[in-house]
């Protein structure tokens, strides 16, 4: 185990900074309640937390619209409450890594407003002016035709000085020049300012889009309006595939452009001349792996989540054996089910989409949240895990437009209704779904108003999901033995006390099982081999496995086994089961 890094043992906890812990009763998550909750978060068994934004920023894309990289935004507290916080977690041995938004800025970002305040500015080059083509304001006047991937055209007026800037994300959010060199030299001092602090290193935020074709050329494809126009009426895996070749030429031109592994290579030096940080980049390329050493150090493996519904044991095989044949040598995986841009774990694998308003779990939900969790902490590589999911917090859907924080939700809730001549009420499940609200709600404390997020008489930033009242918080988890929250207690710890799962080679078994998965993880360095079964169906199963060891001793099983020792010719299941032995 020596020769592994930290960050290769370790499990992570994405904490959303607005709705984690609220310290000063505000309705808004800060430094002194997540600092608070750091015993928490000991006790549930991670050793790493990665913190989205915490930078100042007008909130437009809720922090990913950062106004300033070496400082804390107000409603979360001090810089000195930051360093508090991460001195805190050091002490627990929890390390914590920050979100770096590379591609953009808020617009609201000093360098942006003297970028925008005349031509010669001397910071009018950190971003990227063009003229337009034609007459000022008007479509075909635009630099090209490229979109952004929230909607609308990559490029804005300014009419102060007669140029459009590029956005690839909100125009809030306008695309920092990379080309510049002073551009690189400033953010990797930001980049410096918290390493210097201690933080123990990053995630980079849509890292694939930090580059554009310096040419400009327009993409040959069809309009984002006409793809979305297609993807709402899409109905068979036909269309999707298509549609998914569709974007990808859309946004050609946009992202995924060669320089940005020379930048990466740059910023891995840079880190390594601290010791022992990590880089996480959020992309599934594998690419940024470069070779193995000179890049990032973990990309998601973003596509194991991707399924169209509930992960099914073949799924994953696919997943693994196509992921692990094409990593880098000394490339290390890093596996996730769910984040802050994306559908609840309990809901997306869950049995059926979570129904609007108050969702009623499936029967099988909360064992399938079980697997979900099983699965990251059995697979090989970094499990990264999302605040909340630990109580089996669903997708909330938003009953109300004035209630969006998400402006994704905003933005798409008046064209679904224009433009897709959706009714208001299918305007607003859809944009609900499509948003990211619905993943970001306040962590649910205990059965108390607001869920014990914040004070009864405030109204939290995003309204709390109301299940808190039916068991889904902390508080009453905490006491229940059976609770999926003493669940992820037990299995972190059986993580944390078993090596070869944390470091031995994966070898798939039983590879045309279509109901369980079973798989081999052997650590020769420790002596160790554990035989991981997870049974993704309602029924018992009977399994013979042909293996050298006839025996096996429990590490661990979601359910009552009534001995130390399991035959394993054949072993018996329960529906749902998640069993881990080593073979003796
Ligand atoms: C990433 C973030 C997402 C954000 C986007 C723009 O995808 O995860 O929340 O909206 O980048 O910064
Ligand atoms: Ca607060």
């Amino acid at each position: 185990m020596e020769k592994y890094k930290w960050w290769q043992k370790a499990v992570f906890y994405q904490i959303y900074p607005h709705s984690f812990a609220d310290g000063n009763g505000d309705g808004i998550s800060d430094f002194p309640g997540m600092t608070a909750k750091l015993d928490y978060l000991q006790d549930l068994g991670i050793d790493g937390i990665w913190l989205s934004p915490h930078y100042p920023s007008p909130f437009y894309d809720c922090g990913y619209d950062v106004s300033d990289y070496t400082d804390v935004s107000p409603e979360y507290g001090t810089l000195a409450d930051f360093k508090h916080f991460l001195d805190e977690a050091h002490q627990r041995n929890i390390r914590v890594i920050l979100d770096m938004v590379l591609n953009h800025t808020s617009d609201q970002h000093q360098w942006f407003r003297e970028s925008r305040s005349s031509r010669d500015n001397p910071k009018r080059d950190w971003y990227i002016w063009r003229d337009g083509k034609g007459e000022q304001g008007s479509l075909d006047g635009l630099p090209n035709n490229w979109d952004s991937t929230f909607g609308g055209s990559a490029w804005e007026y300014d009419s102060a000085t007669g140029q459009y800037y590029y956005h690839f994300f909100f125009k809030e959010q306008p695309d920092l020049n990379w080309r510049n060199p002073e551009v690189i030299q400033a953010m990797w001092d930001a980049v410096r300012f918290w390493l210097d602090m201690g933080v123990d290193g990053f995630r980079l935020d849509a890292v694939s889009t930090v580059y554009e074709h310096p040419d400009l050329p327009d993409h040959p494809g069809q309009s984002m309006i006409e793809l979305q126009q297609a993807y709402i009426n899409a109905k068979t895996r036909e269309e999707f595939d298509q549609q998914e070749k569709a974007w990808q030429a859309l946004f050609q031109y946009q992202i995924d452009l060669p320089e940005v592994h020379n930048l990466m290579k740059d910023l891995r030096q840079l880190v390594d001349q601290y010791e022992d940080r990590v880089l996480v980049g959020e992309t599934d390329d594998l690419r940024f792996y470069g070779s193995g050493d000179d890049e990032l150090h973990l990309i998601f493996n973003f596509p194991l989540m991707q399924s169209d519904g509930p992960l099914t044991p073949t799924w994953i095989r696919d997943n693994q054996k196509s992921r692990l044949a094409s990593l880098p040598p000394q490339a290390w995986p890093c596996n996730t089910l769910g984040n802050h841009d994306n559908s609840r774990v309990f809901s997306r694998f869950g049995e059926g989409s979570v129904e609007l308003g108050l969702p009623e779990p499936h029967t099988n939900d909360a064992s399938r949240a079980r697997l979900s969790l099983a699965l990251m902490l059995t697979l090989l590589g970094t499990p990264f895990l999302y605040n909340g999911e630990e109580i089996g917090m669903t997708d909330y859907y938003l009953n109300d437009p004035a209630l969006f924080r998400d402006n994704t939700s905003t933005y798409a809730y008046p064209l679904l209704i224009n433009l897709a001549g959706k009714s208001p009420e299918e305007a607003l499940k859809m944009a609900a779904m499509f948003g990211r609200d619905k993943c970001r709600t306040p962590m649910q404390w205990s059965n108390a108003p607001n869920g014990g997020f914040c004070p009864a008489d405030v109204t939290p930033w995003l309204p709390v999901n109301p299940n808190y009242a039916k068991g889904i918080n902390v508080a009453d988890q905490e006491k229940d033995p059976g609770s999926l929250l003493n669940f992820y207690k037990r299995m972190l710890r059986a993580r944390r006390s078993t090596p070869a799962l944390i470091t031995g080679d994966y070898t798939p078994l039983h590879e045309k099982a279509e109901n369980y998965l079973a798989f081999l993880r052997i650590a020769p360095q420790e002596g160790q081999k554990c035989l991981v079964v997870l049974n993704y169906s309602d029924q018992e199963l009977e399994i013979s496995f042909n293996l050298p060891a006839k025996q096996a001793r429990l590490i661990f099983s979601s359910h009552t086994r009534r001995s130390q020792v399991e035959s394993l010719n054949p072993l018996n299941l329960q529906p749902y089961e998640v069993f881990i032995m080593e073979l003796t």
